[in-house]
Parts: C-alpha cells; structure tokens; sequence
C-alpha cells in the first residue's frame, strides 16, 4: 500500500485502521485515543484533541470517570456525532473508579459517565483498578485511603456482577478489566457470567509482560496496552530514580532514525504489530496523527520486532502505591509476582 495515498496532514482513513475481533464478535478498532492528561492537560485541552482526532481518522477513545473531563470530552462526542460519524463507528470505553466499588454506587456511576460523555451507550466499562482503595487528587505516593484493602475476590465479584447488570440493562455492551494479574483473572474467569473482553495492562518496549499477555490471548481476552510510550508526561508522584526511559532507548531510537520518526511511534507500532491495542495520549495534533499513521504504515521487520523483544527490562512505571493497605508495604504487593494474591 501506499501510504501517502492513504494518509495526508488532514488524516486516514479509518477504514484502513486494523481492528481486533473480541470474543462477543464485536471488532474495536486496535488503537485509541488515551484521555488522562497527566494533572498537565486540561479537560477542554483533551476534549479538543477528542474532537479533531475523529476527524483525522480515531474512532477509540479510552475514558474514565476519575480522569476529571468526561463532561468536557463529553460534547466533543457530541460535536462528532452531529458532524455524521455514526455511533455504531465510535468506540467509547469508560472506567468504574476505586470509591464506587459498593454495589449501590456502580449503575449510578456507570450512568453519570454515560450523562458526562452524552452517549446512550459504552462499548466498554471496565474495573478501572481491582481495589477499592483511592487516594484524594495531588496526594504523594504514602497516602493511603482509610479502610484501605487488599484483593478480596468476594467483594470484587459484587462489583463484577453489577458490571453484568449493566450490560443487561442495555448500558454497556462489553464489560472487562484493568491493572489485573494472572491469578485474579483466573478467578474472575471461573466466576464470571459474563466474560471480560479486555484487560488494561502497562505495555510498552520496557515492561512487555509476555506472560500475562499471553494468558490474555489465550483466554479471548484483547489485551490494551496502556501507557504505550513509556508515560513520559507521567506526574511526579509517578516517577522513581529507578524507572527506564522507552524512548530513549538505544534499539527504539535506532529504529525511530531509520524509519525518520519519532521514538514514541516506534513504540505504538511495536505493540500494534505484537497484537496489543495500544492507546497511547497525545493532547497534540502532530503526536496523535503520527501515532494513527503509525500503526497503518510499513510494519518494522521481523529483525525490528526480536531487537525490541530484546529490551524488556520487566520496568513497572505505574506502581500503584496509593492503592496499598497497609504502611509497611511495597508496590509489588499489588501484582501477585510470586502467582499469590498478597493480602
Ligand atoms: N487503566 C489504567 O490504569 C491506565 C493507566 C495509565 C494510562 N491509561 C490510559 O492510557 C493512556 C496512555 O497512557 P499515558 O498517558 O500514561 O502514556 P503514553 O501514551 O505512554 O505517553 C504519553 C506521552 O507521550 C507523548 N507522545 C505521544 N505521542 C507522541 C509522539 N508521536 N511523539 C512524541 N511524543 C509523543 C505525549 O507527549 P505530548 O503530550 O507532548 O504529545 C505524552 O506525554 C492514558 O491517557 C489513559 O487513557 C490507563
């Protein structure tokens, strides 16, 4: 194919976009638009970069309510669908926050997400973290949340099992999970009336998480590589002296320098090609464009693809520390590194 036929500054077809057929037999097109500004990006900011990457060619859009600009966002989806693009062609995932996991507040919040993003429906509603720990907006990584818990697979299918409501209520069309491991979804797939279709995970060239990827595959769960660049716009409360930088790596800038690219959409390209979907963020239009052109563009060879394979160095960026129960923890409490659920 051609690329420049297919693509100009002014955008792609979205027609050429490569999807992801999910379990139910629904397609999703297999890069989104991410939506979390990082504390740095306002609402109206994102909401605009919403608006005009659907008219370049996005129709995934990854949402959630804690990220503070579904209302904004909301009448950019607005202005799409009144500028013709059809609902069914959209895309719209939103995220269930940590304090709405009792089982009272879970329709309520799926419907205000629904109301802020002036959409009949959402094509996917995940389990945003399987905690119900939250940590009040700005804080620093020690705070923790009173009642804080550990995993507790009872209480997690309370919440699992009002998703399914949703679904049956007509809300949702497809329901999954996010910043889950191996042994938990092990749990959730024995327990579960309605399967997840997808799995939000860290993904990027310097935390690959073969494994857990692999279990997703196997099991018809789509994985979603979040965080696809590496987060270099991540805030501070984020940032340990211990955490690699994906776009300077030395194969990941090699690469960027033959193709004549930018590091980051070698990155979005490689967890394309791997059969991820990633959504990387962007708030600006040079950014978002090359990383849509990206995953429609020449693939990286197979010689591209070992050398990047090459380089995982297992860097978790997003530890979650905020959402640990107790004060003499360590973040890899939350990810089940030995197969054992901490409690
Ligand atoms: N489920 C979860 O728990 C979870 C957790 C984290 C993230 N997410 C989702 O994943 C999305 C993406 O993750 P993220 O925002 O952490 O990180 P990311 O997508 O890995 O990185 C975003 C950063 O990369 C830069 N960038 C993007 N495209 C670029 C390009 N083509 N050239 C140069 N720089 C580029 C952006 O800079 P500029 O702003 O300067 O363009 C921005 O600072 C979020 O927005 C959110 O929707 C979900």
């Amino acid at each position: 194919m051609n690329l420049s036929m297919s693509t100009t500054s002014s955008g792609i077809d979205p027609a050429l976009v490569p999807r992801r057929r999910l379990y139910t037999g629904a397609s999703m097109p297999a890069i989104g638009l991410g939506t979390f500004g990082s504390d740095r990006v306002s609402a109206d900011e994102i909401a605009a970069a919403v608006r005009d990457a659907a008219a370049l060619g996005y129709r995934h859009f990854d949402c959630a309510s804690v990220y503070g600009n579904e209302h904004s966002i909301g009448f950019a989806f607005r202005d799409i669908l009144r500028g013709g693009i059809k609902r069914e062609e959209l895309w719209v995932t939103s995220k269930l926050w940590n304090d709405k996991h009792a089982e009272a507040d879970v329709i309520p919040s799926c419907r205000k997400s629904l109301a802020d993003l002036q959409l009949d429906y959402l094509d996917m509603y995940l389990i945003h973290w399987p905690f119900p720990n939250f940590h009040p907006p700005g804080c620093d990584v020690t705070s923790r949340s009173a009642g804080a818990r550990p995993y507790i697979h009872e209480n997690y299918m309370k919440t699992w099992r009002q998703l399914e409501k949703v679904v049956d209520l007509g809300l949702v069309r497809h329901i999954g999970t996010s910043n889950m491991t191996i042994p938990k979804l092990e749990m959730l797939l024995r327990d579960a009336r309605i399967k997840p279709a997808v799995n939000e995970l860290e993904m990027h060239p310097h935390m690959q998480q073969p494994e857990l990827f692999a279990f997703l595959k196997t099991h018809g769960i789509e994985p979603i590589a979040y965080s696809p660049i590496g987060s270099p716009g991540r805030p501070e409360r984020d940032r340990t002296p211990e955490d690699t930088v994906d776009v300077e790596d030395p194969v990941i800038v090699k690469i960027a320098g033959r193709l004549g690219v930018h590091p980051a959409m070698v990155c979005v390209k490689w967890a394309c090609q791997l059969g991820a979907t990633p959504i990387p963020f962007s708030a600006k239009r040079r950014n978002y464009l090359a990383n849509l052109q990206g995953v429609i563009s020449a693939p990286l060879t197979a010689e591209d693809m070992r050398a990047i394979a090459g380089i995982d160095k297992n860097c978790r960026l997003i530890k979650g520390q905020v959402f640990l129960w107790k004060s003499d923890q360590g973040w890899e409490d939350l990810w089940d590194l030995d197969g054992v659920i901490k409690q």
